[in-house]
């Protein structure tokens, strides 16, 4: 009986997160799925992020189409900025403390096919990593909408 009232009670102040824990754990589902619905909770937060932003520069680096863009690049740095980067986008709480697409790229050259072969190795690890459709197309066109920044931007 005790227990039906604060499942009414947390039911009636459902607004309050600490209710909808509460009862997200009495139905047995868990803890409360995400803490907001930015892009950025929907794509895990921070392990959801690192882990898909490891794996795609990765997979970057070892993809014979564009691998050589990357040598001589500190990866560890690249990886860390490019999660804060994307965490920005994706509204995660994070600060970007990286350079601009337009002056990143400066000088680099990359073309059309760079770019498809790069977007192509992210959507290789947004399936590796279950990530769901509507989620991925979200991140795709945040992406797509930087091709003109990143590409051919002679220095
Ligand atoms: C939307 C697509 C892209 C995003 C969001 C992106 C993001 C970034 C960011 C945030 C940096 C700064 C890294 C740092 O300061 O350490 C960077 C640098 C760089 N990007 Fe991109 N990039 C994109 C596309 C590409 C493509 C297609 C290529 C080549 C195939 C590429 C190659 C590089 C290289 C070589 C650097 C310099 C890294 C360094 O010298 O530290 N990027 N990019």
């Amino acid at each position: 009986m005790r227990f039906i009232r604060l499942l009414s009670v947390c039911l009636v102040a459902s607004s309050i997160s600490g209710c909808a824990d509460f009862y997200y754990d009495v139905i047995g589902r868990g803890a409360w799925p995400h803490e907001d619905d930015s892009l950025y909770s929907r794509l895990g937060g921070e392990s959801g992020v690192n882990t898909l932003v490891n794996g795609w520069l990765d997979t970057a680096a070892a993809d014979p189409r564009i691998g050589t863009r990357f040598a001589g690049v500190d990866m560890a740095q690249f990886k860390a900025v490019l999660t804060q980067w994307l965490c920005v986008q994706a509204a995660g709480p994070c600060v970007y403390t990286g350079p601009g697409m337009i002056d990143a790229h400066t000088g680099l050259a990359i073309s059309d096919t760079d770019f498809d072969a790069f977007i192509d190795d992210l959507k290789t690890n947004l399936n590796a990593n279950r990530v769901p459709t509507d989620e991925q197309k979200e991140l795709l066109a945040l992406l797509a909408a930087k091709r003109g920044a990143v590409i051919a931007v002679e220095g």
